[in-house]
């Protein structure tokens, strides 16, 4: 396949023999046709085995009950706090709902989160959040209205309501001590009370999956599925209650937060998983956990590509043998670079600065060998991710019944958004293995802080209801 790429550039000089040797590197990550099938079964069998309550213990897709039941009725309004945290930023947003349809974001913020207070300890982290609430509320001059709010917390909780999520541990960049095993709206609730300043009433607390599936399922009636591909990576979509063992019931639907990011923890992955992703575990916060989140999430993809090219320098097939000391930097390549890399066409002029920026000097034939390594690993996460929402559209269809099922998933996340490449290769890839489905796949504006607050929306309204 190399080979074959390598001839639009007719002017290198790449030998034979250092093509087959690149070619014996990648070739692993190339995946078959039959590969994908068999990660795509594997990925439902692990459905299957986290939905049973005497299997979902050893079950490494978590399938967790969301407690997301109802979609929006029309009729409900007001004015919704709403909290997203989940990647290197933490967003506030004054959401108003007019009639259940019609809904905008009135006001918002990002405030970064530093990374001492990421992956410091739990007060910490949640006294931070809770001074940007207060700076967001001041801003909206509204600091002693106490709105009801929806709490997008995106990382594995176990819930047994919608206000309540017991944080199973973090993944992604996080690791403030003392939250894992706890209920993050506890947490959050404790921090607002050591301010004494404001007090918040938290409705809902929901994953980035979750608030986007709901926002798009507005905009479509269709919208079953939500999917995240940015920093971290995850899908949920709506389970026939009968299946859910873990919940009492066999009435209606609720929403099915896969986690689907930790699929191999139990080993099931070994046979695709190649010695670059098990570094890339390795030297992780989390080794050994979320397996397929580091085959095809933004977070890791660089990583794995800045390992491939200290291999191939260190065999003598890149930069004349020589390693920048910055390459040897553990995060340096960023995953943006992949977007950029693959989109430069003729040239390979931004790769050239790429590396140079990272210290080294290329020649025409090394940038030839960068971009193909760029191109084999992001086509390989689009591959397993499509693997992956196959089996999901595929066990709805099953589910209902069907010969053929039209479907919309709302998707979200930076690597979706900005690749050039991913999106394509994920659609291609579910259009192939899940043929008897119709897949749409409908982008989120701003889903998983809107979700939240529409999630709230529809709590009040069915509490309201309650109480008359
Ligand atoms: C988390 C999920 C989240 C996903 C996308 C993963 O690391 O475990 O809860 O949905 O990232 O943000």
């Amino acid at each position: 396949m190399i080979a074959s790429h390598l001839l639009a550039y007719f002017f290198t000089e790449l030998s034979h023999d250092q093509v087959q040797r690149v070619d014996k590197y990648l070739y692993c990550m190339r995946l078959s046709d039959e590969t994908l099938q068999e990660v795509s079964s594997l990925f439902r069998k692990e459905m299957e085995k986290g939905l049973g309550a005497d299997s979902n213990p050893t079950a490494s897709v978590k399938m967790l009950p969301t407690f997301v039941r109802s979609t929006p009725d029309g009729t409900e309004k007001g004015d919704f706090l709403a909290l997203d945290l989940g990647g290197t930023n933490f967003r506030v947003l004054l959401v108003r709902v007019r009639n259940g349809m019609r809904h905008s974001v009135e006001k918002h913020k990002i405030y970064k989160i530093p990374l001492d207070i990421m992956q410091g300890t739990g007060d910490e982290l949640f006294d931070y959040i809770v001074n940007c609430i207060s700076k967001f509320l001041e801003y909206i001059g509204m600091k002693g209205v106490s709105l009801p709010l929806g709490f997008t917390f995106s990382f594995p909780c176990h819930q047994n309501r919608l206000n309540e999520a017991i944080l199973l541990k973090w993944t992604k960049g996080f690791k403030a001590t003392g939250c894992e095993g706890e209920d993050v709206v506890c947490l959050l609730r404790d921090a607002i009370r050591r301010r004494e300043e404001f007090d918040l009433n938290v409705v809902a607390v929901v994953n980035d999956t979750v608030g986007t599936m709901m926002s798009c399922g507005f905009e479509d009636p269709y919208c079953e599925v939500g999917l995240i591909v940015g920093t971290g990576s995850n899908a949920c979509y709506m389970e026939e209650m009968k299946n859910v063992e873990l919940v009492e019931g066999d009435e209606g639907r609720m929403c099915i937060n896969m986690e689907w990011g930790s699929f191999g923890d139990n080993g099931c992955l070994d046979d695709i998983r190649t010695e670059f992703d098990v570094v890339v575990d390795e030297n992780s916060l989390n080794a050994g956990k979320q397996r397929f989140e580091k085959m095809i999430s933004g977070m890791y993809l660089g990583e794995i590509v800045r390992n491939i090219l200290i291999r191939f320098t260190e065999r003598g097939l890149l930069f004349r043998g020589r390693i920048s000391e910055r390459l040897k930097t553990r995060g340096i390549f960023e995953t943006k670079f992949l977007s950029q890399i693959e989109s430069d066409h003729l040239a390979l002029v931004q790769v050239h600065s790429i590396l140079q920026r990272l210290g080294l000097e290329s020649t025409c034939d090394d940038r030839i060998i960068v971009k193909e390594v760029c191109t084999v690993i992001a086509r390989r996460a689009g591959q397993l991710c499509g693997a992956g929402m196959a089996a999901v559209v595929d066990k709805i269809r099953e589910n209902r019944g069907m010969d053929f099922l039209k479907i919309t998933v709302g998707v979200d996340g930076s690597l979706y958004k900005f690749h050039p490449h991913f999106s394509s290769v994920m659609h291609e890839t579910v259009k192939q293995l899940s043929p008897k489905c119709e897949v749409t796949f409908l982008q989120s504006e701003d889903g998983s802080g809107k979700g939240a607050a529409l999630i709230t929306a529809v709590a009040c309204r069915i509490r309201e209801a309650g109480q008359h």
